[in-house]
């Protein structure tokens, strides 16, 4: 019988980096489940543990404690050596940093990781070919990257990371510098390659924009995942956070109107002023009660 372990999963996952006399707890008890064929976003403020994730699961550096299993196998105790196969190909890794080779041309640096594991010249040949020209970049195959704008040189970075097939692609942040149509772009190829090539991907994001055209969205906090929703989830507990803010403001409303009341009564504002103030917090008050009403409340 197979154990009950889903395609990418971690289980309370600790990182914990010594820098000196200094220990920083990178990941606090991290555990989290990715089936096959799944697009996820994880999201979450700088410094909570994101990138430090995809390095382990990307078989950059080994957890403190705790287990992580990557296309289904464990890959918590392997040796260096599985550790290499699983970079070169199970998971294609887009860098926070890019991580292109300056002196090396477009299609060199999607090269190299072909010529890494000894792939045949025609084949790299086709293969760095066909990507560079999926991603867009038929013509700036000798360009190097300072030679290439950001969203171009993220797109090399996207080819690299495919290059060799892998059956997962990890991306971190792959639109943080870019403007916003750019990188709507780069977030539309990266959903072709979860529904047009099958791979299973994970994005890191900061943009709550780009997380909710994935299939779930993980929060990251202080080295631990604090929810997991999916895209109308989240929405709901948007709409959660709108109510209570009506309801919060209803109620300052009413209190409003009740003081005002109280100081046209001890006659502090003239009646001018009352009839205006009421109008305006009447209004607010309807408005309030209104939208409330809408929402089924
Ligand atoms: N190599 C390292 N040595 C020591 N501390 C590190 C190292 N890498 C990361 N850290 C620390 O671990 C914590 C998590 O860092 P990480 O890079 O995973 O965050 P992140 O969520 O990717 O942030 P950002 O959104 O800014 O990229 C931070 O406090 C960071 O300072
Ligand atoms: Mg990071």
């Amino acid at each position: 019988m197979e154990s009950m372990t889903s395609y990418i999963e971690t289980r309370d996952l600790v990182k914990v980096y010594q820098l000196g006399d200094v220990e920083v707890q990178a990941l606090r008890g991290l555990s989290l489940k990715i089936d096959q064929g799944e697009i996820i976003s994880i999201i979450g403020p700088s410094g909570s543990g994101k990138t430090t994730l995809l390095n382990i699961l990307g078989g950059l550096t080994y957890a403190t404690a705790g287990k992580s299993f990557v296309a289904g196998n464990d890959i918590s105790g392997a040796s260096p050596a599985q550790l290499g196969s699983l970079r070169q190909k199970t998971v294609g890794h887009i860098f926070q940093t890019l991580n292109l080779i300056p002196t090396l041309t477009a299609y060199e640096n999607v090269e190299l990781p072909m010529l890494a594991i000894g792939a045949p010249k025609d084949a790299r040949k086709e293969r760095v070919t066909e990507l560079l020209q999926t991603v867009g970049l038929g013509l700036r195959m000798n360009h190097k990257p300072d030679e290439l704008s950001g969203g171009e040189k993220q797109r090399v970075a996207i080819a690299a990371a495919l290059a060799n097939d892998p059956p997962i692609l990890i991306a971190d942040e792959p639109t943080g510098d870019l403007d916003t149509e750019t990188g709507a772009k780069i977030v539309e190829f990266l959903l072709s390659v979860n529904t047009d090539m099958g791979k299973t991907v994970l994005i890191v994001t900061h943009d709550p924009q780009i997380a909710r055209q994935t299939d779930r969205i993980y929060r990251i906090m202080d080295g631990r995942i604090i929810s997991v929703q999916t895209p109308s989830e989240a929405e709901e507990a948007t709409v959660e956070i709108r109510i209570q803010m009506y309801r919060d403001r209803l109620d300052e409303t009413k209190q409003d109107i009740d003081q005002l009341q109280k100081v046209y009564e001890e006659k502090r504002v003239t009646a001018g002023t009352f009839a205006e103030r009421w109008t305006n917090l009447h209004l607010t008050k309807e408005f309030l009660e209104r939208e409330l009403n809408r929402m089924g409340l």
